[in-house]
C-alpha cells in the first residue's frame, strides 16, 4: 500500500509488551455461508411466480451490473468547474486553428461563439457520468427482488450480527429502515433480536416496494402489526429509534446534499446504532466516508458519536491516504435464490459503517480516545497504520 508501512513491519516494531492483533479480535466477525430464511425464500419464489418477469435471467444480470457500476451523480459545482476547463481547452483549439495554415474562412463572432458552445457541451456530455434515478415501479421492484434480496440479506445480517456479537446485552426495541425496499433489514433484525423488536418503521418512496415487502412478511398478523410502512422519514425530532439503517439506499439519492440530509436525519433519530451499508466499490465506500465525516465533524458537538465498525476509531481512514484509494470492503458468502442460472455459493462484497451514540465521560478528546482504546486490538492496528 503506497504511503503505508507493510503490516509485518508495523507489527515487528511494536513496543515490547504490546501484543500484536490476533485473528479473533473483536472487530472480525465471520459468519458461515448464509442462506435466506426458508419462509423468506419461499415467499420470494411465490411472489415471482405470481408476478412473472419476461427474460428474468437477463433482466437480473442487467440490473445487477447497473447497480454495481453505478457512480454518484455529478454535483453542479463539479460540473461548472469541469465546464470551465473544457471551455478553455476548446477556445485554445479554436484559436490555434485560426492561427494555423489551414485557417481559411472566418466566421462572425456570433457563429463562432455558438460553435464553441456546441463543442463544449458535446465534450462535457462525453466525459460526464450521467446519473439516472431508478424508479422502483412494479416490474423493476420484482427484478430488484430477484436480483438483490439474497446478497443484500447476507450483507445486512453480517453487519447486524457484529453488533449483536460485540454488544450481547443490547436488545433493540425500535428500528427505522430508510429505503427499506424488499424488507431484508426487517427480516435480518427480527431473526437476530427476535421478540425484543416491537416496532419497525420501513421508509420507502416506492409504493410497489412496500407491497413486495408486505407480501414477503407473510400473513402473520402479529408481525405485520409491528411494521409501519411509510413514504417519508418521520418529521418529529422527538421520535427516535434504537437502531437506524440505510442499506444500499444512500446511493439512490440525487445529490450530496440529499445524502447528507438523510444521514443527518437518521443520526438525529438514532438512540444507539446507525448502520449504513453500500456496495463494496470505490463509490460505495466514498458515500460512507461522506456520512462518517458529517457525523464526526458536523453533528457531534455533543460528542456522543463514535465509530463502532468496521474500524473503531475516528481518525482519518487510512484507505484515503493511498495514492489510488482502494475501497474498504468486506465479503460474505451466501446461497443465492435457487434459480437455474445461479451457482451454489455467491459472495456479496459490501462496505459498511456503524456509528454508535455513546455518552463520553470527561469531555470530547479524552472520551474519544478512551472509546477507541476500549475496543482492543483492531483499533491498535488502525491507529498504527494511520500514524506510520
Ligand atoms: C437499492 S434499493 C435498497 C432496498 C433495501 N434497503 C435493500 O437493502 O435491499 C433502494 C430503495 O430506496 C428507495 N428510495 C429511493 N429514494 C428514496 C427516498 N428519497 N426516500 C425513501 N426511499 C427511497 C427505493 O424506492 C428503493 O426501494
Amino acid at each position: 500500500m503506497p504511503g503505508l508501512r507493510p503490516l509485518s513491519r508495523t507489527l515487528s516494531s511494536l513496543p515490547s509488551g504490546v501484543k500484536p492483533p490476533h485473528r479473533k479480535h473483536a472487530g472480525i466477525s465471520r459468519l458461515p455461508t448464509l442462506r435466506l430464511p426458508p419462509a423468506l425464500s419461499q415467499a420470494v419464489q411465490l411472489y415471482l411466480a405470481k408476478h412473472p418477469i419476461p427474460r428474468l435471467r437477463e433482466s437480473c444480470r442487467e440490473l445487477g451490473n447497473y447497480l454495481w457500476s453505478r457512480k454518484r451523480p455529478v454535483e453542479d459545482r463539479e460540473l461548472r468547474v469541469r465546464a470551465a476547463e473544457v471551455e478553455t481547452r476548446v477556445r485554445e483549439r479554436v484559436s490555434e486553428r485560426e492561427r494555423g495554415p489551414a485557417s481559411g474562412k472566418r466566421f462572425d463572432e456570433e457563429t463562432q461563439e455558438s460553435a464553441i458552445k456546441r463543442e463544449v457541451l458535446k465534450e462535457l456530455r462525453r466525459c460526464t457520468y450521467r446519473w439516472i434515478p431508478i424508479s422502483y415501479e412494479p416490474q423493476i421492484s420484482s427484478i430488484y427482488l430477484a436480483t438483490r434480496v439474497d446478497g443484500g440479506y447476507a450483507a445486512i445480517t453480517r453487519v447486524l450480527h457484529e453488533i449483536k456479537k460485540r454488544v450481547p446485552e443490547f436488545q433493540p426495541r425500535t428500528l427505522l429502515d430508510f429505503g427499506s425496499g424488499t424488507g431484508t433489514v426487517t427480516w435480518a433484525s427480527r431473526l437476530l433480536w427476535g421478540d425484543s423488536l416491537s416496532e419497525f418503521v420501513c421508509v420507502d418512496s416506492s409504493p410497489s416496494m412496500h407491497k413486495v415487502a408486505e407480501f414477503l412478511q407473510g400473513e402473520d398478523q402479529e408481525i405485520l402489526r409491528r411494521i409501519y410502512f411509510r413514504h417519508f422519514l418521520p418529521v418529529s425530532p422527538k421520535v427516535q429509534f434504537d437502531v437506524t439503517v440505510s442499506a444500499y439506499s444512500l446511493s439512490e439519492l440525487p445529490s450530496l446534499a440529499d445524502r447528507l440530509r438523510v444521514v443527518q436525519t437518521l443520526w438525529r433519530k438514532t438512540q444507539q446504532f446507525m448502520v449504513l451499508v453500500e456496495n463494496g466499490t470505490r463509490e460505495g465506500h466514498k458515500i460512507l466516508l461522506e456520512a462518517r465525516n458529517t457525523v464526526l465533524n458536523e453533528l457531534s458537538e455533543d460528542k456522543t458519536a463514535y465509530i463502532f465498525a468496521p474500524c473503531p476509531h475516528d481518525l482519518t481512514c487510512p484507505k484515503t491516504a493511498e495514492k489510488i484509494p482502494s475501497p474498504c470492503n468486506f465479503q460474505q458468502s451466501y446461497h443465492p435464490l435457487p434459480f437455474s442460472w445461479n451457482r451454489d455459493v455467491h459472495t456479496e462484497c459490501f462496505s459498511y459503517l456503524v456509528i454508535r451514540r455513546f455518552p463520553r465521560e470527561g469531555g470530547s478528546e479524552g472520551g474519544r480516545r478512551e472509546g477507541v482504546r476500549r475496543r482492543g486490538t483492531l483499533n491498535l492496528l488502525c491507529s498504527l497504520s494511520v500514524s506510520v
